[in-house]
């Protein structure tokens, strides 16, 4: 038996709550959710609500099995079907044509919606309690920090939603990289796995988004994952001693001097780890009271990439 770290009854009102038509936040391998019935098309408006979402920003659909997998989408295609095998469950979202079933609320008026089916122990509890798949964006007003932690949830949105179940901190602490499948593989974000393992399975992905689909990929805005306090990505090495008294770090391996509050994401330089501590380090930084948050590049490759994609949008103004 699976020990689940919320209680037996705590999921049985969760699921009670969604078949309801109720809003649940839950955690995920890569961050916290925010839980809707996916054909329930109130709950689902009440998300974008929530989040102040812009309505073209469609949501992610997560799903138990092959079976809600089926009321999701028209087909899988073969390409699709070897990420499936090699990366599910897990953090890998899928972009497939969509069934009538799922509303054009949903999916902003595409024809296609994003699938993943989670390995969190208490999503796939829920999942199955619910007997449908839940739609789910990250659990944060929209533009900020991705939540991997329920207090972070409770702190930005506690008074907005149902019920909030408490997994601890999340395992990956970044968001799942998403492809589209046709016509051609794409990468639309870099998330919890590398592009790398993603090209082994099925060759070269293309990292830019088809002409003419702009608003395909939202999570792509150029401001997004942002703190309250300014994010400046820089050398540590390149700050003067007298710039950093007022001012926050988030160093890769080691921690700077000088600086009203300062943390290090990995000090053994381990980008699993990195990802793992980002946001919670950031959203820490950010209740410091500083002027600003100075962050060390880390390197691009691997998970460096998704580690990098969030601050070069964080800090973007
Ligand atoms: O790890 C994750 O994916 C988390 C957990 C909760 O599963 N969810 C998440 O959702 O990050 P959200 O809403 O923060 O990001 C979803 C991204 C957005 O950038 C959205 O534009 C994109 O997925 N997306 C959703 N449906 C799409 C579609 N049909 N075509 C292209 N992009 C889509
Ligand atoms: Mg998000």
């Amino acid at each position: 038996m699976v020990c689940l770290p919320v209680s037996d009854e705590q999921l049985e009102r969760a699921a009670a709550l969604l078949r309801t038509g109720g809003i649940v936040a839950f955690p995920t391998e890569t961050v916290y959710g925010l839980g809707a019935v996916a054909f329930d098309g109130l709950a689902v408006a009440r998300i974008f609500e929530i989040k102040a979402r812009p309505r073209f920003d469609p949501l992610i659909v997560h799903v138990a099995d092959r079976q809600q997998l089926a009321q999701c989408v028209i087909d899988v295609p073969p390409v699709a079907e070897r990420l499936i095998a090699a990366f599910w469950p897990g953090p890998l979202t899928l972009v497939l044509r969509k069934c009538e079933a799922i509303g054009s609320l949903l999916t902003g008026g595409l024809a296609t919606v994003a699938v993943r089916m989670p390995s969190h122990p208490v999503a796939r509890a829920l999942l199955e309690r619910t007997g449908s798949p839940i739609a789910a964006p990250s659990a944060n007003p929209f533009g900020g920090l991705s939540p991997t932690r329920a207090e972070h949830v409770a702190a930005a949105l506690g008074d907005r939603v149902d019920m909030i179940l408490d997994g601890g901190p999340t395992e990956y602490g970044l968001e799942s990289s998403i492809i589209l499948i046709e016509p051609t593989p794409t990468l639309l974000r870099h998330g919890a796995i590398p592009v790398e393992q993603i090209e082994a399975v099925i060759g070269p992905v293309q990292r830019d988004i088809p002409p003419g689909s702009a608003t395909l990929a939202p999570g792509r805005l150029p401001h997004h994952y942002a703190p309250h306090t300014p994010l400046r990505l820089i050398a540590p090495e390149r700050v003067p001693m007298q710039e950093r008294t007022e001012a926050a770090s988030l160093a890769f391996r080691r921690v700077q001097s000088g600086y009203r509050a300062a943390l290090s994401l990995s000090p053994s330089g381990d980008l699993r780890i990195a990802a793992a501590h980002l946001f919670d380090a950031l959203h820490r930084l950010d209740a410091a009271g500083a002027t600003r948050i100075d962050v060390e590049p880390v390197p691009e490759s691997g998970l460096g990439s998704a580690i990098m994609d969030r601050l070069t949008r964080g800090s973007a103004r």
